[in-house]
């Protein structure tokens, strides 16, 4: 890991204590404040809703500067790796930090490969669950169960162990993804098939059946690739913030990914995909008229918000977000379709940006506000949005994971709070109350 520089000091004045807090630079010319010192040295705590302005680790993995909109991978820009990269590479990029030599892919690809059936006993669970179980529950019930069947090696080789864990896990989950979506859809599970490359896999899982093979469109290859690649991290969001707390207590990956699963389904957070198309949906029902459903987002007694847009980081467009626009374009002509909802979303992004309201707050499209209407096209369930949000974001939550253990600073986190509630009072007992 790289070290923050050194740059200065900053001091603190409280009566007559002074604390001298130092200041550090990040990679990206971004300066924070140190205040690992200031319980101590001053005997007080900060208070910080949503850290908004709490950096909680140092992170060689992705860089993002919200206010021109970039997005790094490792150092790479989204935009090359999302034209050029596959999702497995930038996958073993995210994980070990480098792009992976000819061979170093070939064995990754190997082990993708080994790893992708499920156990067959897992398979049962499937049919446990009541018909219209979300798929993001049942995403986060099979990947902690994955640590009763596979238990976490207790060899001496770290890196061996951390393939096979990595490649287990992003092949498993890709499996229990397609599995849930059969289960809901009451078809036959179809098996992976090592002849095919990640994303094939996965759209042969999904679309196959034993009365219609699925003819695999190469350009819908793509699409998912770039879809998955452009999820792939995002630095300490919700959901990988989960995974580094959850994390912090020393938890199997499952575990820690599990919770990370959880986090990333709230509508906040990757679950805004799903409610876009519903949000779209809604929309279209009520003749298309747009106007409403910005001016619902704009009053602040209504909690509904205009879903994909907006973003803790981005105050201009999401990066991401222009290059799903792109894809959904190409998506509907390589498929041939027109889907209505798309000239709705044109027309709500439009309608926002020129509105005072998104315009003081710089408020603008995020990621998840272009890619449902790629996964409708695809012919995938509005249900199963998040999922693949999921499966794209597993490399960043297993190299957060890794990165936080390896961190020589490592501390189980433990926030602080300000207690505001009663002072010391006496238990009375029942019939003494009134
Ligand atoms: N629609 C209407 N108003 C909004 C929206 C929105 N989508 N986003 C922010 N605002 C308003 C908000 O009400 C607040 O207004 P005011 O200053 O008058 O109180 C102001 O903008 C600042 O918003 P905030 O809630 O303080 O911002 P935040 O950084 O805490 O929240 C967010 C970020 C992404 C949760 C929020 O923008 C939001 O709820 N967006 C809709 C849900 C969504 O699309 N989520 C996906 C995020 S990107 C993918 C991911 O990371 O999962």
């Amino acid at each position: 890991m790289l070290e923050a520089r050194h740059v200065g000091s900053a001091e603190l004045r409280i009566g007559d204590r002074v604390c001298h807090l130092p200041i550090l630079e990040g990679n990206g010319g971004e300066r924070v404040l140190d205040i690992r010192r200031l319980r101590a040295d001053c005997g007080m705590t900060t208070l910080d809703y949503g850290y908004a302005n709490t950096a909680s680790c140092k992170s060689d993995i992705t860089y993002l500067n919200g206010e021109e909109g970039v997005l790094l991978y490792r150092g790479y820009p989204i935009e090359e790796l999302a034209e050029k990269s596959r999702f497995v590479e930038v996958a073993y990029l995210l994980v070990h930090g480098s792009l992976p030599t000819r061979k170093e892919h070939d064995r990754f690809s190997d082990l993708l490969n080994r790893h992708s059936l499920l156990h067959e006993d897992m398979t049962h669970f499937f049919y446990r669950y009541p018909e219209h179980a979300h798929p993001m529950a049942i995403l986060s019930a099979m990947v902690v169960s994955l640590s009763t069947f596979y238990p976490e090696l207790s060899g001496n080789d770290v890196d061996e162990e951390l393939d096979i864990t990595t490649t287990r896990l992003l092949s498993k989950m890709r499996t229990i993804a397609a599995f849930s979506y059969k289960k809901t859809a009451g078809e036959p599970f179809v098996y992976p098939r090592h002849d095919l490359s990640y994303c094939a896999n996965f759209l042969n899982m999904m679309f196959s059946s034993p009365v219609s093979p699925y003819e695999i469109k190469p350009e819908l290859v793509k699409a998912l690739n770039v879809l998955l690649i452009l999820h792939a991290d995002h630095e300490q969001n919700c959901s990988t913030s989960a995974v580094r707390l959850v994390g912090s207590a020393r938890v199997n990956l499952y575990a820690a990914v599990s919770s990370g699963i959880c986090a990333l389904w709230g509508p906040l957070h990757g679950g805004a995909n799903q409610m876009v198309i519903e949000m779209l949906e809604g929309i279209a029902r009520d003749g298309g008229d747009v106007k409403k459903c910005i001016e619902r987002a704009k009053d602040r007694r209504d909690p509904f918000r205009l879903y994909g847009f907006g973003h803790r980081v981005y105050k201009t467009y999401d990066p991401r977000a222009r290059i799903i626009k792109n894809t959904c374009h190409e998506v509907l002509q390589v498929l041939n379709k027109k889907d209505p909802l798309l000239d709705i979303a044109r027309e709500l992004e439009a309608r926002a940006l020129e509105d005072d309201f998104f315009i003081e707050r710089r408020l603008y499209p995020n990621v998840d506000f272009y890619s449902g209407i790629i996964y409708r096209a695809m012919g995938f369930p509005t249900e199963m949005f998040t999922v693949f949000f999921a499966l794209g974001r597993l490399p960043g939550w297993i190299a957060h994971w890794k990165e936080s253990l390896e961190d020589p600073e490592f501390r189980i986190q433990r926030p602080r709070q300000v207690y505001t509630g009663p002072n010391l009072r006496h238990y009375v007992p029942l019939d003494k109350r009134s």
